[in-house]
């Protein structure tokens, strides 16, 4: 990670900023800020969300990617993580941020004691794709018309955590 980029806990003053950038990545299906909302509110039970911010220019900070986790602490004998959403906004992609926010969730879902940890992409999202084979996840089966209003497949994907 840059030593200019830190992660830290997504709060809801953050809303307004994510939701630019999930209006510009997901133009045809962004979550809405009730929907972040509800996410932010189950913290920590059973979601974690982080933000990533870089330095700009002029000495501010902004926020650059997100990321949140959703595991249901404990009971089932077998916990299972999912990767709710991730994502580095347009000017940062490229430079590993992806990859220091998955690691991030990983590392929730470890000290929450997943067992495994799903996710769903885009069939048509290669970089994204990459990234996951990187971390160890394994295709697990497609699902037809997943993303609405796009009718976009989504592949499942899963890792075994160690
Ligand atoms: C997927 C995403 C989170 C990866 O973040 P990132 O900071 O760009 O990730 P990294 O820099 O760690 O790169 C991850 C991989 O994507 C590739 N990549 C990143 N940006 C790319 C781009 N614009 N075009 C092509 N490949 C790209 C990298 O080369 C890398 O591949 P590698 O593992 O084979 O080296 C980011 O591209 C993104 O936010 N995309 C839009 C939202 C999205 O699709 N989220 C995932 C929904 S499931």
């Amino acid at each position: 990670m840059a030593a200019t980029t830190t992660l830290r806990q997504f709060r809801w003053w953050d809303i307004e900023k994510v939701r630019r950038i999930e209006e510009d990545l997901f133009p045809e299906d962004p979550w809405s800020a009730e929907m972040f909302w509800s996410e932010l509110a189950d913290v920590p039970h059973s979601r974690y969300y982080v933000v990533a911010e870089v330095e700009t220019p002029d000495g501010d900070r902004e926020i650059a990617g997100y990321a949140g986790l959703m595991s249901q602490a404990g009971a089932a004998a077998t916990v299972e993580g999912w990767v709710q959403n991730i994502a580095v906004a347009r000017d940062h992609q490229g430079k590993g941020l992806g990859a220091v926010l998955l690691e991030a969730l990983l590392e929730e879902a470890a000290r929450r004691n997943c067992a495994e940890v799903w996710l769903e992409v885009r069939t048509d999202n290669d970089p994204a794709q990459r990234l996951y084979t990187r971390y160890g996840f394994e295709s697990a089966g497609i699902r037809r018309g997943y993303y609405q209003p796009g009718n976009h497949d989504a592949l499942i994907m899963r890792k075994a955590m160690a």
